[in-house]
């Protein structure tokens, strides 16, 4: 038995003593208070924890470009770490500088393989893999596991493309083949003939023809001689929405099933990056992806920009939600020693963000509208928000921050701009506020912004999670977030919206303690804190309600958490209730002035009776919401929450004005 199951059966008593304690939740329905903001649930996408590679971004194959020793400007690797000039430490994710590649020899072949810089691709690729064959055996090759395996699915259709040379007239019949990970089934195969002379692309599709959860790419010749490969990529013909260089399915999927308001991008310290260089540099991240430039991650890893700027846009555009888009401020992320750039180059550092602007909303006549439309989309992509910088801190943030926001307004007043902080010499319209913490930070936070200054900016709570004491994300912690919530819902007339942080991690690379997505290379992993967001924001009502519960106690002593609205077009009161405790609770609600109320509710319900239980890919369903439906007996009645639960009653109002 867990010891906190154990704790929480001898505190039973005790919870059965709370529990008689006659509590009402008293909700003024006939008060209607302000709104709740439609934007109040977005999303918060960071390349961590391979959030994006080997993740959401379907490419299979791991270091498809090569490029995986590239350093930032001016950074060294020293030992298992990458060292900035400034002296920030990063870890160095890859073991050899052909990370995810391995040579393959069948039937006595010899040769080798080797990272090679001479007549690179591009200039955004400058090394490539060198085959050499000298007894050509069976077969000699090349072969990429993938993140961690890839996975082939029986009857699936698989894209490949690569990049080859050879030096001269020299012509290979290259097979190509899908296969498990020790090459005794092959699931699909080709042959490429003619391949060689200066570079070129190729492309093949494969269908495999049984599934394998840890398969691999193979590309091999069978005669002697030296073929370079670069830019060699592998998708799942199924990807979200049918997207070429798409997303995989099922995490967008989950994605989707959130129903986000919007979309902020691409993080997260990311923005800022280890050092300028280093720094997220939009432009590298668009078009062809031979034409692309990676980056070495501030979180450790090599990155493709494979999942870029328009792919972002366009993801927000499948999921109906606003672009939320984070740029550089003028200096490296303030945490990792911060490299600023000099005050006269500021002006270098807007025009990047005005290009980016330009390229999702600008006209397709103009320069960067253009290149939008040649990468196949005409119209503008839904931005709304620009947020400047990301944790940005400093006397320079301010003044970096006016020079940003005179410029962005001048040419786009319909955008709205986040600020990192709040600043005494300039108009702030929204500022971005980041929560980690332990449980009791987060139930004590309830009422964290019932006294927020209302003439002030609005607030959009950007990063949250608890993610201290709470194992790898229990119940617990999603309570707490859940508490938490339901205060900026009753406070969102200041606090405008939120987002999760950090959103994806796979589960063989966790830079990050507690995440709400996991996944790995075929399955997904909804954490509690992810069916805490998607009761809350698929149950968002239009009209806060004043709701209270009596006895009153404050957050830190309370059990219970309550608010309550109302869905204007379904004539629904909408009652969340948070029961923290660890036995059922009745409690008497009471509605208050409301109309004559159907007989039938319907109450959504996500509870444990172990708060620190956890869903887990092998496990993904020990905590998930369960709807029933349940009699209403009038305008005051009993009900029981289950223990450690968060709770969801929608009662509809009888002949209410919708
Ligand atoms: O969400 C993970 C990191 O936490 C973000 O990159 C950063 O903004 C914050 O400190």
């Amino acid at each position: 038995m867990k010891p906190t199951l154990f704790i929480a059966l001898l505190l039973a008593p005790l919870a059965a003593l709370h529990a008689a304690e006659p509590v009402r939740i008293v909700v003024d329905v006939d008060q209607p208070g302000h709104a709740v903001p439609a934007t109040l649930y977005g999303i918060f996408f960071e390349e961590i924890n391979h959030a994006g590679e080997g993740g959401l971004y379907a490419e299979m194959v791991l270091n498809r470009d090569f490029e995986m020793t590239t350093l930032p400007k001016g950074a060294k690797w020293a030992g298992n770490l990458l060292r900035t000039a400034d002296d920030w430490q990063e870890r160095k994710w890859f073991g050899n500088e052909l990370w995810g590649w391995q040579f393959v020899a069948d039937g006595g072949a010899r040769g080798s393989i080797r990272l090679d810089d001479r007549e690179p691709l591009n200039d955004r690729n400058p090394h490539s893999l060198r085959l050499t064959v000298r007894e050509p055996g069976a077969r000699a090759g090349v072969a990429n596991g993938g993140f961690w395996g890839m996975n082939f699915v029986a009857g699936r259709w698989y894209d490949l493309t690569f990049h080859a040379r050879t030096d001269g007239a020299e012509r290979f019949d290259l097979n190509v083949a899908l296969e498990s990970a020790n090459g005794r089934d092959r699931y699909a195969s080709a042959v490429v003939c003619g391949v060689g002379g200066a570079w070129k692309e190729y492309h093949v599709s494969l269908q495999a023809q049984a599934g394998d959860r840890c398969g691999r790419l193979t590309l091999s010749v069978n005669r002697a001689g030296t073929v370079w490969f670069d830019v060699v990529s592998l998708f799942p013909r199924d990807t979200f929405q049918n997207r070429t260089n798409g997303l995989r399915p099922d995490l967008a999927q989950a994605l989707a099933d959130l129903k986000p308001a919007f979309v902020r991008f691409p993080g997260g310290a990311i923005a800022g990056g280890l050092n300028l260089d280093n720094r997220i540099q939009w432009k590298n991240s668009i078009g062809p992806i031979a034409q692309r430039k990676g980056t070495m991650n501030l979180w450790g890893y090599w990155t493709s920009s494979g999942l870029g700027f328009h792919e972002y846009l366009q993801l927000c555009e499948d999921l109906g939600a606003a672009a939320l888009w984070v740029c550089n401020p003028g200096f490296s992320d303030n945490y990792r020693h911060a490299e600023y750039a000099p005050a006269d180059q500021v002006k270098e550092f807007v025009q990047e963000a005005l290009d980016a602007i330009e390229y999702a909303i600008g006209p397709a006549d103009s320069k960067w509208g253009a290149q939008r439309a040649a990468n196949g989309h005409p119209a503008p992509f839904p931005l709304r928000y620009v947020e400047i910088g990301n944790e940005a801190s400093g006397k320079v943030y301010g003044t970096n921050y006016v020079q940003f926001a005179e410029a962005i307004r001048a040419k786009y007043p319909a955008l709205t701009l986040i600020s990192n902080q709040r600043l005494k010499d300039a108009p702030v319209e929204i500022v971005d506020d980041h929560k980690y913490g332990n449980p009791s930070s987060f139930f004590n936070a309830y009422g964290q912004y019932d006294y927020a200054d209302r003439n002030g900016p609005k607030i959009y709570v950007g990063e949250y999670a608890c993610s201290r004491d709470v194992g790898e994300g229990n119940l617990t912690a999603a309570l707490a977030e859940a508490a938490f919530l339901l205060g900026l819902e009753r406070n969102s007339d200041v606090v405008v919206m939120s987002s999760y942080a950090p959103l994806f991690f796979h589960v063989n690379d966790i830079a990050w303690p507690v995440n709400l997505i996991g996944f790995d290379n075929a399955r997904v992993v909804r954490r509690s804190s992810y069916h805490v967001q998607r009761m809350l924001a698929s149950n968002r009502p239009d009209i806060v309600l004043p709701t209270r519960i009596e006895p009153a106690a404050t957050p830190k002593d309370s059990d219970l958490f309550a608010f309550a609205g109302l869905d204007r077009k379904s004539s629904e009161i909408v009652l969340k209730i948070v029961n923290r405790f660890a036995a059922p609770r009745s409690v008497t609600i009471h509605l208050n002035g409301s109309g004559p109320l159907a007989k039938k509710a319907r109450m959504i319900a996500l509870h444990h009776d172990d708060s620190t239980a956890e869903n887990s890919l092998d496990d993904p369903e020990v905590i998930v919401p369960r709807e029933t439906t349940f009699a209403i007996p009038g305008a005051e009645f009993q009900h029981m929450l289950p223990a450690n639960s968060l709770t969801v009653l929608r009662i509809t109002q009888e002949g209410r004005m919708k």
